[in-house]
């Protein structure tokens, strides 16, 4: 007997995912739980006014494997990071397939609000594209903790403390350790969310050294390597304060 032909079901098997947080019948509106807040998801069918039936094949793509929606950029709660490897393909396949959904008109019930500054979608935007820079490159990394995180710790890393407390990050003795600041990225901590899925380790790596350097005088030098180790050690939901 001869084998089975292969058969790749690239289409049905992603659908079945995407079904999965956006409903169904694709009309969105399911909470997706981050550490963040929920992050509702969207409305995929091809209605022009709520859902994606303006979106043109090349648009697919973008937002599919680099999470940028037409106007703005899409919260890592879509996995797009997962999807990241789709071929041109795979995504016509999907293009076609979402031309052909029964359009839902009508508009989420629930809708995304997350509390300043994770409501900025510009700050994902440059958590997703910022180039990446090396660690001599003092602008660079300014720009990045600028972009990510001085939103909560302030522009010097004084911190704050009014809607809630945002530690400072400058002349604090715990930055001494680099392997501490990478785990809190890393994993989160109660209020700080878990930057695991939306930096790399090159991103991860640089904003440490800026805060361990720029912010404390500390000497140490901060790598990929170090980053990757402790991913691998300390997988998110390790509590680093333990
Ligand atoms: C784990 C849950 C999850 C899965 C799986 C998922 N999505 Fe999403 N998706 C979301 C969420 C949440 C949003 C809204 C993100 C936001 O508001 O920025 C979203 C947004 C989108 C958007 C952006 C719509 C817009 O213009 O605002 C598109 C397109 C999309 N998803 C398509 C898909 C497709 C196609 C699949 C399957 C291949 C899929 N998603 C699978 C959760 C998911
Ligand atoms: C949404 C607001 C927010 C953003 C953005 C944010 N943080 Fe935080 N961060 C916090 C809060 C709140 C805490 C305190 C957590 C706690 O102790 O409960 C914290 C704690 C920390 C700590 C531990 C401080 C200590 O004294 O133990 C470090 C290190 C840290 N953040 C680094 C960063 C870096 C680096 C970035 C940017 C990549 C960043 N944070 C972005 C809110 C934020």
């Amino acid at each position: 007997m001869s084998a089975p032909p292969i058969v790749r079901l690239p289409t049905a098997a992603l659908t079945a995912d995407c079904m999965a947080c956006h409903r169904e019948d694709y009309s969105g509106g399911v909470p997706i739980d981050t550490p963040i807040g929920n992050i509702y998801s969207t409305n995929i069918t091809p209605s022009t006014r709520y859902g994606i039936g303006n979106y043109t094949e090349a648009d697919s793509k973008k937002a599919l494997r680099k999470g940028r929606a037409p106007n703005h950029q899409i919260y890592p709660a879509m996995p797009y990071p997962s999807y990241h490897g789709l071929t041109d393909d795979d995504v016509s396949a999907l293009f076609a397939y979402f031309q052909t959904v029964p359009i839902v008109d009508t508009p989420l019930k629930k809708t995304t609000h997350l509390p300043f500054p994770l409501n900025i979608r510009s700050l994902m935007l440059a958590w997703n594209v910022i180039n990446v820079p090396s660690t001599e490159n003092r602008t660079g990394l300014k720009k990045l903790y600028d972009d990510s995180c001085a939103g909560c710790h302030m522009q010097k890393g004084d911190g704050a403390d009014g809607a809630g407390y945002y530690p400072p990050l400058a002349n604090n003795s715990k930055m001494q350790s680099k392997y501490y600041i990478i785990r809190v990225l890393i994993n989160g901590l109660r209020g700080i969310p878990s930057f695991h899925s939306m930096m790399n380790d090159a991103q991860i790596a640089a904003v440490t050294q800026y805060v361990h350097s720029d912010l404390n005088n500390f000497t140490d030098t901060v790598t990929t390597a170090n980053v990757a180790q402790l991913r691998h050690d300390f997988p998110p939901s390790s509590d680093p304060s333990e």
